[in-house]
């Protein structure tokens, strides 16, 4: 029996797994929670994303990848081989890996990862850029001439880039994403409001209320927290008006990759961007209000990729179809002892 090809996306806060013939078969968060005395891991993914918010004193939280990078070593590995296994159950050789990366990676974070693959089961592993990866996943053709501008918002970072014929011709990318915006909401509700709240409930606001663009009709939601001076819970509410000013800046940031992303593309395929537009990915791209406010930021037509989340993933799976394509343009499949 033939090793799988599979195509994985281990982002800042999910990790998205895409088998070849069968599509997305995983979707986690990237987190795990581990015993603090033994070092026991105790669960991963959307289990351990589920109790982040409840977790006693014997049990901490651990982030595997942050900011696009291998952040604890040991977590890593044993996610990717408890869904690496799950997903490869009876197949005798190793999966070979597409995996995208943020353009800004360097090149021990990418031996890092070959360690990390390796570790986990996989055999032969090639790298291709998040953006690219994304561009891909939401349709763009790498036989597109027009060169588009591609955003992938993802949890820790966002990845810029001008794309053409499948080549990456400028990029750049910011370490902001969805995480930092659902801290910006924590650390705002503790200091102004005196409340201190858990993660989950600060993602739940910024899904809920969050806005990339200031609300005519202001809505609010009501949420639990805990009463700094006095300790006890306490309910209270937050308006999207507040949301979107302490978003607000991040989001500028964003608008402020791009437009250098453009400064430093070549003048054709700034043209090409003229006529073709923005395109937002991952995550991120779903807080309200997002495409409009780059829009009127950048001043270029912008549209959100119809599964912005699984853009890199999707695109990863359709790579493998073209692996000819990936090889004459550099892409390398190696594994952890060519590196050496
Ligand atoms: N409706 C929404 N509104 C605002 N943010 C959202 C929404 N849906 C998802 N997100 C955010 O998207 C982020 C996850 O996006 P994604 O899965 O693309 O990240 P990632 O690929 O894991 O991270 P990275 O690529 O930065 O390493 C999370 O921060 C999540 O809170
Ligand atoms: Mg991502």
């Amino acid at each position: 029996m033939v090793g799988m090809k599979l195509a994985i996306d281990f982002g800042s806060a999910n990790l998205t797994i895409f088998a070849e013939n069968k599509g997305i078969v995983l979707c986690e968060p990237s987190l795990m929670i581990f015993d603090k005395y033994s070092g026991k891991p105790i669960a991963m993914g959307e289990e351990a994303k589920k109790m982040r918010d409840r977790l006693p004193a014997s049990m901490v939280e651990v982030v595997p990848i942050k900011d696009g990078s291998v952040s604890d070593y040991d977590a890593a590995c044993l996610m990717l081989r408890e869904y690496i296994n799950k997903i490869c159950m009876g197949r005798l050789l190793k999966p070979a890996v597409l995996m995208c990366v943020p353009g800004s990676v360097t090149a021990l974070e990418k031996k890092t990862l070959i360690d990390v693959l390796t570790r986990a089961g996989a055999g032969r592993v090639c790298f291709v850029e998040e953006a690219l990866a994304a561009s891909v996943g939401a349709g763009v053709g790498i036989r597109d001439p027009k060169g588009i501008l591609i955003c992938d918002i993802g949890g820790g970072i966002s990845d810029c880039a001008v794309v053409s014929m499948g080549r990456i011709a400028a990029e750049k990318s910011v370490r902001v994403g969805g995480n930092d915006l659902t801290k910006a909401i924590r650390d705002y509700v503790f200091r102004e409001h005196g409340i201190e709240v858990g993660p989950g409930t600060a993602e739940e606001i910024k899904k809920t209320v969050g806005s990339a663009i200031f609300r005519t009709e202001e809505i609010c939601i009501v949420a639990g927290g805990k009463n700094c001076e006095t300790g006890l819970p306490v309910l209270f509410e937050i308006t999207s008006t507040e949301v979107y000013w302490i978003l607000k800046s991040y989001v500028e940031e964003i608008s402020d990759c791009i437009r250098s992303v453009l400064e430093s593309a070549p003048v054709e395929l700034v043209t090409d961007v003229a006529e073709t537009g923005i395109l937002l990915c991952g995550g991120t791209a779903n807080l309200f209000g997002m495409d409009r406010c780059i829009e009127w930021s950048v001043g270029l037509t912008t549209r959100r990729a119809q599964q912005p989340e699984d853009s890199a993933a999707l695109g990863l799976g359709k790579l493998w179809k073209e692996k000819h394509f990936l090889e004459l343009n550099g892409y390398v499949f190696s594994s952890s002892d060519e590196e050496d």
